[in-house]
C-alpha cells in the first residue's frame, strides 16, 4: 500500500480532495512544519464534543497546562517500571497456547496484553478486569463496519460502553481520593501544576482516552512487529541471536508499518504550503505513513533497515502532541518481540490463515494473524 504515498509525493505533494474537502500532504519536510506549528495547525477539531475534550483535541494553553499535569502522573519511572509486569503477562498469554504450537497473534497476544496492562496501570482491580476488558474491546472495535446498520451499531455499543466505563471510573476516583494507592488514578488525584489539579471529569476524561488512543494502536503494533519477523527469517535469527538489535527494530516498524497513518489539524489562518493556498478553517491530513518513507529524509526508504540511525519517523506525532504513550508502546512491542525470541526457535506465518487488512485508511494493520511457532 505504500508505493502509492511514493508517487502523490512526486505527482501532488500537496492536495485538496473535493470529496472529502480536506488537504492532504504527503512530504516529510511538510508534515513536519505542520505538526512544529500548533498556532497555525489547530487540534480542536469540529467533531470534538465540547465535555468530551481531551488533551488530543485541545491547543495551547490549555494543551500545555493539561499535559503538564499528566506528564507527571505519566513518567518514564512509572513506565520503566511495568517492564516485569509486561513480560509476566506476555508469558502468561503464550503459556496458554504453548500446547497448540499456533495462535492468532491479534486475539491471543496484541489485544490482550495492551488492555490488561492499562487496567493495571489506571488501577483496576484484578476482579474487574472482565468487565474492564468488555468495555474496552467494544471501544476499540475496528472502523470497518460494512453496512450503515453496523456502523450504527456499532457506535450505540460505544456510547453505551463508555456510559459504564464513565460510571465505573466514578467510582474508582471516589475510592483513591478516599484511600490512595499507587496507581494512575491516584497519581493523577495528586498531581498538581501552579496550584492547579485535574476535574474529575477531566481525569476520567484523560483514562478513556488513555483506552482510546493506546489499545489498538499498540495492538497494531505488536502485530506488525510479529509480521514483519515472519517475512524476514534472517531477520528473525539476527533478532534472536543480538536482542540488543530489538529496541531499533521496533524503531523501523514504526517507520515502515505505522499504525496511525495520518494526523489530522485545521488551519486557523489562510497559509501557504508550497504553492498551495490552505485557508482558515480547511482540514489539513498529514500522511505520516508518506512522510516516514520519504526519501528526502530516510536513505533507502523502502528498505527495512533494522539498526536505521537516525530513524526519525513520525508513527507517534511530533511537537507538543507528540504521544504520551510512546515509551508504554515501545516496551510493549520490545518485550514482546524478545519474549517470542527467546521462547520459539522459529515462528513462521501460517499461509493459509487470513491476513485481513483493518479496513480504514488511517489505521495500519491485519485483522489475524496466525503463526507457528517451534
Ligand atoms: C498522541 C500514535 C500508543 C496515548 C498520539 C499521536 C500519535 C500517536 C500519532 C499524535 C496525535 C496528534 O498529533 O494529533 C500512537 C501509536 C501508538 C500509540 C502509533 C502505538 C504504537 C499510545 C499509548 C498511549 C497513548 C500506549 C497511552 C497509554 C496518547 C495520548 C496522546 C497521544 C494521551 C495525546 C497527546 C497530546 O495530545 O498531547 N499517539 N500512540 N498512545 N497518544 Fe499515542
Amino acid at each position: 500500500p505504500f508505493s502509492v504515498f511514493n508517487q502523490l509525493r512526486q505527482t501532488t505533494p500537496v492536495r485538496y480532495d473535493k470529496s472529502r474537502s480536506c488537504w492532504d500532504v504527503f512530504r516529510y519536510e511538510d508534515i513536519h512544519r505542520i505538526l512544529k506549528d500548533p498556532t497555525t495547525f489547530s487540534s480542536i477539531r469540529g467533531l470534538a464534543v465540547k465535555d468530551r475534550e481531551t488533551i488530543l483535541t485541545m491547543d495551547p494553553p490549555r494543551h500545555t497546562q493539561l499535559r503538564g499535569l499528566v506528564n507527571k502522573a505519566f513518567t518514564p519511572k512509572v513506565i520503566s517500571d511495568l517492564a516485569t509486569r509486561i513480560s509476566t503477562i506476555t508469558d502468561e498469554l503464550l503459556d496458554a497456547v504453548e500446547i497448540k504450537k499456533t495462535m492468532d497473534i491479534v486475539s491471543d497476544l496484541a489485544v490482550p496484553l495492551p488492555v490488561i496492562i492499562i487496567a493495571e496501570l489506571l488501577g483496576v482491580p484484578p476482579e474487574d478486569r472482565n468487565l474492564f476488558k468488555k468495555w474496552s474491546d467494544i471501544l476499540v472495535k475496528g472502523p470497518d463496519q460494512n453496512t450503515e446498520e453496523e456502523f450504527t451499531q456499532v457506535i450505540a455499543e460505544k456510547e453505551q460502553a463508555t456510559h459504564e466505563l464513565n460510571d465505573y471510573f466514578v467510582q474508582i476516583v471516589e475510592q483513591r481520593r478516599n484511600e490512595p494507592k499507587e496507581d494512575l488514578i491516584s497519581l493523577l488525584l495528586q498531581a498538581e501544576v501552579e496550584g492547579e489539579k485535574l476535574s474529575d471529569k477531566e481525569i476520567l476524561g484523560f483514562s478513556i482516552l488513555l483506552l482510546a488512543a493506546g489499545n489498538e494502536t499498540t495492538t497494531n503494533l505488536i502485530t506488525n512487529a510479529v509480521r514483519r519477523v515472519t517475512e524476514d527469517r534472517t531477520l528473525q535469527q539476527q533478532l534472536r541471536g543480538i536482542p540488543e538489535l530489538i529496541p531499533g527494530f521496533i524503531e523501523e516498524v514504526l517507520r515502515f508499518y505505522p499504525p496511525i497513518q495520518a494526523i489530522g489539524r485545521v488551519a486557523t489562518k489562510d497559509v501557504e504550503i508550497g504553492d498551495f493556498k490552505i485557508k482558515k478553517g480547511q482540514q489539513v491530513i498529514s500522511w505520516v505513513a508518506s512522510a516516514n518513507r520519504d526519501e528526502a529524509k530516510f536513505a533507502e526508504p523502502d528498505s527495512f533497515i533494522v539498526d536505521r540511525k537516525p530513524n526519525a519517523h513520525l508513527s507517534f506525532g511530533f511537537g507538543i502532541h507528540f504521544c504520551l504513550g510512546a515509551p508504554l508502546a515501545r516496551l510493549e512491542g520490545q518485550i514482546v518481540i524478545e519474549r517470542l525470541m527467546k521462547r520459539f526457535v522459529d515462528i513462521q506465518f501460517v499461509p493459509n490463515s487470513e491476513m485481513m487488512y483493518i479496513q480504514s485508511p488511517f489505521v495500519f494493520g491485519v485483522k489475524q494473524f496466525t503463526v507457528r511457532m517451534t
